[in-house]
């Protein structure tokens, strides 16, 4: 090849990618454009009641964006303003979970959008009447008409709450902090909570960047309830004298009632009474606690964890601690400043 045509080889070349990175830089600037404009469709679409049946519920009112992302009233009211049989978990950091709700019956948060819009018992909306209802509308008609080309649709629907759901990110915690390297920022009582944390066990179920929401668990390691059987596993027990589990007992099978947690997802029966371990992070401001509400104190949670699932029985001091340290899973951001988006 002789100078001349090499060099129109180079020219040729950097003209090529010069034509590339241009366009690669003018998509991307349409894709960011495009991205933020899906997240606030579906910011609004988070506050909007016309999915639901009686166009009176949101999904923001059972996720309170402002209080930690779940329902502190609890059990949320459902369309007929019967209470639902499962506590809202937080909305936060869900994009981190391996499946959605307790028994993971949603694999995708798009998935979890499309079923609870539409679930009877919750939002009891119906496609057709929920597209129609956002097509009268002209904003939301050029919105999706400029994101998907498209009319209104369930898929654009459950894209944008999905997308929006995917920036309700919150971790920024001190133990965040701690773990970088400022390791001034735990005081003892938290570190001695973070040890018992690991020393315990806590971190079998509770592991990960987010302390839980990758795997399923039983929720009654230390008894055998479900079918005919409600026995207390003596057998493994030896760490505590089984008169004291009495109350902690009663705990579980009040966690069992109405609930079957995974097997109503896959009818195996050794998923009965088998939940999704709930990430741990900013725990301190989704109270109730447990797939049904049940506990109000983090502290009664912690006690009753130990007890059921590890077979321990916390002393007041050990719990305390256990609490302090998950106090420093709170993301700042969630402390300082909500994010947008609730009532
Ligand atoms: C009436 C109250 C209520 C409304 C309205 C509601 N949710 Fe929920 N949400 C719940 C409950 C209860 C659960 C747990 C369901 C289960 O485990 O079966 C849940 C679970 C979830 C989860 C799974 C979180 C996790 O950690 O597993 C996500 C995500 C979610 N909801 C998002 C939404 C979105 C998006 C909407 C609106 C389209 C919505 N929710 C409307 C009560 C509600
Ligand atoms: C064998 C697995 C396992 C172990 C060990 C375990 N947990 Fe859990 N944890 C779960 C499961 C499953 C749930 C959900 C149970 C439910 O809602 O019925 C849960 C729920 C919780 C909750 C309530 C969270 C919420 O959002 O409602 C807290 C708090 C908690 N665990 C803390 C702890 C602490 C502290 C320890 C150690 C003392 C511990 N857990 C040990 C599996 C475990």
């Amino acid at each position: 090849m002789n100078l001349y045509k090499s060099l129109q080889l180079v020219v040729g070349l950097s003209l090529v990618l010069g034509s590339i990175t241009v366009e690669a830089e003018m998509t991307s600037t349409t894709a960011l454009e495009k991205s933020s404009e899906l997240i606030e469709l579906g910011r609004k679409l988070f506050n909007d009641p016309r999915l639901s049946g009686n166009q009176k519920i949101f999904c923001a009112q059972c996720h309170n964006l402002k209080l930690g992302g779940a329902d502190p009233r609890g059990i949320s009211p459902t369309v007929d303003g019967k209470p639902l049989r499962r506590n809202a978990p937080t909305v936060y950091n869900a994009v981190f979970n391996f499946r959605q709700t307790w028994d993971g019956h949603a694999r995708t948060l798009k998935e979890q959008a499309a079923g609870v819009i539409t679930n009877p018992l919750e939002m009891g909306g119906e496609w057709d009447s929920i597209t129609q209802r956002l097509s009268d509308d002209p904003e939301m008609r050029s919105s999706f008409q400029k994101l998907f080309k498209t009319g209104i649709s369930k898929e654009g629907i459950t894209t944008a709450i999905a997308a929006f759901e995917e920036t309700l990110v919150a971790l920024d915690s001190p133990y965040d902090r701690y773990i970088a390297g400022d390791l001034g920022v735990l005081d003892q009582t938290e570190l001695n909570g973070l040890e018992l944390f690991h020393s315990l066990g806590c971190s079998s179920c509770h592991n990960g960047a987010h302390f839980g929401g990758n795997q399923f668990q039983h929720i009654a390691i230390f008894y055998q309830l479900g079918g005919d059987q409600d026995t207390t596993k003596v057998g493994t027990a030896g760490q505590f004298d089984i008169s004291q589990m009495e109350p902690h007992k009663a705990h579980v099978l009040a966690l069992s009632v109405g609930d079957q947690g995974r097997f109503e997802v896959t009818g195996e029966e050794r998923d009965r009474l088998v939940f999704k371990v709930p990430s741990l992070r900013n725990v301190e401001l989704t109270a109730p606690y447990f797939h049904n509400g049940s506990v109000t104190e983090l502290e009664t949670a912690v006690t009753e964890m130990a007890a059921h699932q590890l077979g321990v029985l916390l002393s007041p001091v050990q719990a305390a601690a256990l609490v302090a340290f998950l106090k420093t899973l709170t993301s700042t951001s969630l402390k300082i400043e909500p994010l947008e988006g609730s009532p």
